[in-house]
């Protein structure tokens, strides 16, 4: 059956990237309809709704969405429902997409590129789970209030909540489990148990799912120090699982140990197994227009479509394997460029990769 997949630019370099993982799915043979909407400040401007109604039904009917990004500072002043980020948040959650898989994977023509010493990176090969649709990104209450007794009695105070119910942890260490059960079979639960309630209960839950997988070995590790290990000695590694809070800050470091944020895709599902499939990036408005963002991250997030959504491995290996020959010829966008490579802009880059898909 034909599968629809919902495309949202957004702003900043989404739509130069989206352009060229567009250019990818068409030299696919793959049975897909396309749509595609506006979402992000774009769509602030044009609808005065950073996700439009007509947008959120899109993706809601898509089997699954390629999401370039989203934000600007031009925004900045905006009321926090009408920022430009409100739009993947609520894409998150009105579908439920609570699992987050952000794999960093450093291919080898890389190594030299990470700002860590290439053998402590050589064949980094790690899976960040982050739960995506709750923690102190969505608690309620949240907001400023003023204070009306303590040591700051009469001032006014900006507060937001950490929660986590049972069943929320349950599910996302279950696809943690299963993933690190398919892969080296290291689970490494991230969390900050020795101050956090949320993160003890959180650590209990875990601990407890954990017995289900006795195949699986299970360590625990505060944030703070797990943040420490992924620069030291990323490769002890193999499947980390944490909140949205922490797994949004871990990924990004994550993402320099493999040369550039540029290259980290990611997929979002939901029970279901709708998906929605991002570069970890942002809309990078400092350097959009110019023709420099790298799209790979883009492009590597096709290939998670593939897999995931289509059911199609033979075809995302397919286009892992034309990104690993692209960085293997030597071509590499301006974050990746160094002496002795090849220069190449947004849509050279897209050149290559079609050329090395057929
Ligand atoms: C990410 C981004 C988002 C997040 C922003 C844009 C809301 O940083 O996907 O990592 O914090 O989740
Ligand atoms: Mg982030």
């Amino acid at each position: 059956m034909t599968k629809k997949i919902a495309i949202l630019p957004g702003d900043g370099i989404g739509p130069e990237i989206i352009e060229q993982a567009k250019r990818v799915l068409s030299a696919l043979p793959v049975d897909i309809d396309t749509e595609t909407a506006m979402v992000g400040g774009a769509a602030y401007d044009k609808h005065g709704h950073p996700l439009p109604e007509k947008t959120l039904e899109l993706a809601k009917n898509s089997d699954a969405i390629l999401f370039g990004a989203v934000g600007d500072w031009k925004y900045d002043s905006l009321e926090r429902d009408l920022r430009p980020e409100q739009a993947i948040l609520g894409l998150r959650k009105h579908l439920g997409l609570f699992a987050n898989f952000r794999p960093a994977i450093l291919f080898p023509e890389l190594a030299h590129a990470s700002s860590l010493k290439p053998d402590l990176v050589a064949g980094l090969d790690i899976l960040i789970m982050r739960e995506l649709t709750g923690d102190i990104y969505f608690g309620q209450p949240r907001g400023v209030r003023v204070l009306d007794e303590g040591p700051f009695k009469g001032e006014m105070q900006g507060f937001d909540t950490m929660h986590y119910a049972e069943s929320e942890v349950r599910r996302i260490a279950h696809v943690a489990f299963q993933a690190a059960k398919k892969r080296n079979k290291k689970l490494c639960n991230v969390d900050k148990a020795n101050v956090l309630e949320t993160s003890q209960f959180w650590r209990d839950i875990v601990t407890e799912v954990a017995k289900e997988y006795p195949d699986v070995e299970l360590t625990h590790m505060y944030v703070d120090n797990a943040a420490m290990q992924l620069v030291r000695a990323p490769k002890e590694f193999d499947v980390i699982v944490t909140g949205n809070l922490f797994g949004d800050i871990l990924s990004d470091a994550a993402a320099m140990l493999t040369g550039s944020i540029g290259m980290l895709p990611s997929a979002s599902l939901n029970a279901s197994k709708q998906g929605l499939y991002e570069p970890i990036h942002g809309s990078a408005p400092d350097i959009a227009g110019k023709g420099v963002a790298n799209p790979l991250a883009m492009i590597l997030s096709v290939a998670m479509l593939l897999r995931y959504s289509l059911d199609m491995s033979p075809l995302a290996d397919k286009v892992e394997s034309a990104v690993s020959s692209v960085l293997r010829q030597g071509y590499r966008t301006p974050d990746l460029y160094q002496e002795g490579t090849i220069k190449v802009s947004t849509s050279e880059m897209g050149d290559a990769i079609l050329k090395a898909l057929n």
